[in-house]
């Protein structure tokens, strides 16, 4: 019932056109609705999708340039949308209480006053978000700007979005998301890799240089990236961009570890390979069918005037003298049961959305120390983007979501910038969050 591997072409989720024009905004609408797809070929699949296809359409939108993006739910449960990596006023930010119920509909507006970047959009419901983003509501939201069109990197065709996702199949071609079992502990794990939708897709590439956008979009599996074989010389993958947009000098990497809704931007140079090599992108942290990715078949040569400057963009660094307050929050499991499983807590505490754990004041910088317990926690902050003191090499530049290991401890410094108001940050292994492993910070 699995195709062979590397048989299926990459498919490229549509730009969604905007609804009507001209005015001061960019105006999108999106229906949120269940749908029967191919995702395995012969099987049909029902997803959940934005649009009704799985990932939803990508929203294009320039920086400062206002969108208002009016999802209508004709799903048969509540939803909310994030807008991931958004810069958002906080009654559009997708609070995990904020419901759409059946039937209703919501403009949220995005105000998108932040530099070019790859952001994405999914479901937000509080309890749910796991099972609702893994039937199909995630999607890409590109911010660009004059910096980055001055930039020589790959544009067009050869700048690519790669959403990375794992799931489960029953025989019937449906999607499996367990109930409260042991699996839940960790996260939900999928055995087949799907690349913007497709299972081990195939991409015929030119031999040039591309941009891939590399999103992982699971709900809790981390990927290892690397390219086999390795090109024979210059590294793999040189990064030019971070979550929240492009970096001061691009930084090569031959491996990239990826936890959940982290984005990286990287630049692969096909023009190392021979023509007719094909180049399959393993998941080292992986396996049997979670080892592999996608592939790409180099296919032709072809021009290729992108190049990949040794600056990029100016990214001021922020210094611990910056920060006005420290604060430390840890992500471990909880004491607390839930339907005979353990929560999972910040500091102790089951999300609730009336608690708040930090009260930052806009415009300052703060420093937090984040601290990890038990597995593997990718922290993501709403609103505030962060530098890492210390970073490893896949944490540099503006960053939104950090990935710790058990026992680890990072030091963040966070710009509070934009609007006040009601805030979360959270664990993005979606079964921890959905096991309230969430909190509430309030601008003032
Ligand atoms: Cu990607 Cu609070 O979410
Ligand atoms: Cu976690």
């Amino acid at each position: 019932r699995l195709p062979q591997p590397f048989t299926v072409p990459l498919p490229i989720p549509p730009v969604l056109r905007p609804a009507g024009g001209g005015g001061a905004d960019d105006r999108y609408e999106i229906t949120q609705r269940a749908a029967e797809v191919e995702i395995l070929p012969g099987l049909r699949t029902q997803v959940w999708g934005y649009n009704g296809i799985f990932p939803g359409p990508t929203i294009v939108s320039r920086s400062g340039r206002q969108t208002v993006v009016r999802h209508r739910n004709e799903l048969p449960e509540p939803v909310v949308v994030h807008l991931h990596g958004g810069r958002t006023p906080a009654e559009h930010d997708g609070y995990p209480t904020d419901l759409i119920d059946p039937g209703g509909s919501f403009d949220y507006v995005y105000p998108l006053d932040q530099a070019a970047a790859t952001l994405w959009y999914h479901d937000h419901r509080m309890q749910f978000t796991g099972p609702q983003v893994y039937k199909g509501l995630a999607g890409f939201h590109l911010v660009q700007d004059a910096q980055e069109d001055a930039l020589p990197l790959p544009k067009g065709e050869r700048d690519v979005p790669l959403m990375i996702v794992d799931r489960a199949f029953a025989e019937d071609g449906s999607m499996i998301y367990p109930d409260v079992h042991s699996d839940y502990i960790s996260g939900v794990l999928g055995d087949v890799v799907l690349v913007n939708g497709a299972p081990w897709p195939l991409m015929e590439v030119d031999a040039a240089r591309y941009r891939f956008r590399l999103l992982n979009a699971s709900n809790a599996r981390r990927y290892r990236l690397a390219l086999d074989p390795a090109p024979p010389s210059g590294p793999a993958f040189v990064q030019v961009g971070s979550d929240l947009g492009l970096l001061s000098a691009p930084l090569p990497h031959d491996e990239l570890q990826i936890a959940s809704a982290e984005r990286f931007d990287v630049i692969v140079d096909f023009s190392q390979y021979p023509v007719g090599q094909e180049v399959t992108m393993v998941n080292r942290l992986g396996d049997g069918g979670s080892a592999n990715v996608m592939r790409f078949k180099v296919a032709r040569r072809a021009a290729d005037d992108s190049s990949i400057p040794a600056r990029l963009v100016e990214v001021r660094p922020l210094s611990p003298s910056d920060a006005v307050v420290e604060r430390t929050f840890t992500f471990q499991r909880g004491s607390v049961q839930h339907e005979g499983m353990p929560m999972w807590t910040v500091n102790g505490q089951a999300f609730t959305p009336d608690t708040i754990a930090a009260d930052p004041a806009l415009g300052t910088v703060e420093r937090w120390r984040l601290h990890a317990l038990n597995v593997y926690h990718p922290i993501h902050i709403h609103l505030a983007p962060f530098q890492v003191l210390e970073p490893s090499p896949y944490a540099t530049g503006w960053k939104d979501t950090v990935d710790l290991a058990s026992g680890d401890q990072v030091e963040v410094l966070l710009r509070f910038e934009g609007y006040r108001g009601k805030y979360v940050f959270h664990c993005h292994n979606l079964e921890h969050e959905d096991m309230m492993m969430m909190a509430n910070f309030q601008v003032r």
